[in-house]
């Protein structure tokens, strides 16, 4: 018998970063799962390889170009989004984000603000707009954010990433206690180190190095895949997780960052 509670059938969902990684991932297993899938992100030509991959899957995607630290672009797609679904949104799950290492002392202003950008308020502007939506149209709707597990420690270089994740963090937990009441479930993923271009854009030495540090510091002897995360967004998306909320889920093989 199939498990009816992870059946988003009739559900529209909004992904971002679901041009790559765990937004790619993340977005075709919503779809997989029955959803309607905007996605968005500001490569376009990855965009379009998402969307088609759904389709030839058999599922239902749109793509959506922007850039999720413009506020006008995000509202407007999740306005347009919404309107191809009689005005309601089921599931944001806000992905899109960007690595920036620096040491502390040697950490610009404008590094800061970049960062904070796109990973906060890029993360903020989403969640703000799918919640206006949802209690607009009295959805009882599922947010999910990606934070890391950088939230956990700190690291060399990580000042600005990590300030951004924790600022996540806070965004979810403040949030979630604001549209409960709406019946608006919100939550975050704070992965470990999961192998995506974000991680793999390093040189073959350094990557290998982490790579089989992960993979003797997790339990389970691997490290972790896009579709590892995406399972983890499709639970806290679904009502399997109807009673879960402002919670913060570890997908990580045991370990927290190497560090
Ligand atoms: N890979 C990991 O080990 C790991 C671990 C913890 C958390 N995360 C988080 O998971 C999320 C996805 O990361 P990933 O590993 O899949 O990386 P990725 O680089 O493969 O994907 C990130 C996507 O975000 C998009 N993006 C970046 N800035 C954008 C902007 N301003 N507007 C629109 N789209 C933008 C990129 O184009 C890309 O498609 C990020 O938030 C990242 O911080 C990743």
């Amino acid at each position: 018998m199939p498990v009816t509670a992870y059946d988003l059938t009739g559900r529209t969902a909004f992904v971002t970063g679901a041009a790559s990684g765990i937004g790619r991932a993340s977005a075709a297993l919503l779809a997989q799962a029955g959803a309607t899938v905007h996605c968005a992100d500001r490569d376009e030509q990855g965009l379009h390889e998402t969307t088609d991959l759904i389709k030839q899957a058999g599922g239902t995607a749109h793509p959506h170009p922007l850039d999720v630290s413009d506020r006008t672009q995000i509202t407007e797609a999740i306005a347009t989004a919404a309107r191809t679904s009689g005005g309601s949104l089921d599931i944001m799950a806000a992905i899109a984000g960007i690595m920036h290492s620096s040491p502390v002392l040697e950490t610009r202003d404008e590094d800061l603000d970049r960062v904070l950008a796109i990973n906060f308020k890029g993360v903020l502007y989403a969640c703000q707009e799918a919640a206006r939506t949802m209690i607009a149209s009295g959805t009882r709707g599922s947010i999910v954010t990606m934070a890391s597990g950088a939230i956990d420690t700190g690291g060399p270089g990580l000042l600005c990433y990590g300030v951004t994740k924790a600022a996540v963090v806070q965004l979810t937990k403040t949030l979630a206690t604001e549209v409960g009441p709406h019946g608006i479930r919100v939550n975050a993923v704070a992965p470990g180190w999961i192998r995506t271009p974000m991680t793999t854009r390093h040189d073959d030495r350094a990557q290998a190095h982490t790579e089989s540090l992960m993979v003797r510091m997790s339990p389970l002897g691997r490290v972790g895949e896009p579709e590892d995360i995406a399972h983890a967004v499709l639970h806290l998306a679904s009502d399997a997780a109807a009673f879960t909320t402002g919670q913060i889920l570890r997908p990580n093989g045991g370990v927290a960052m190497p560090w």
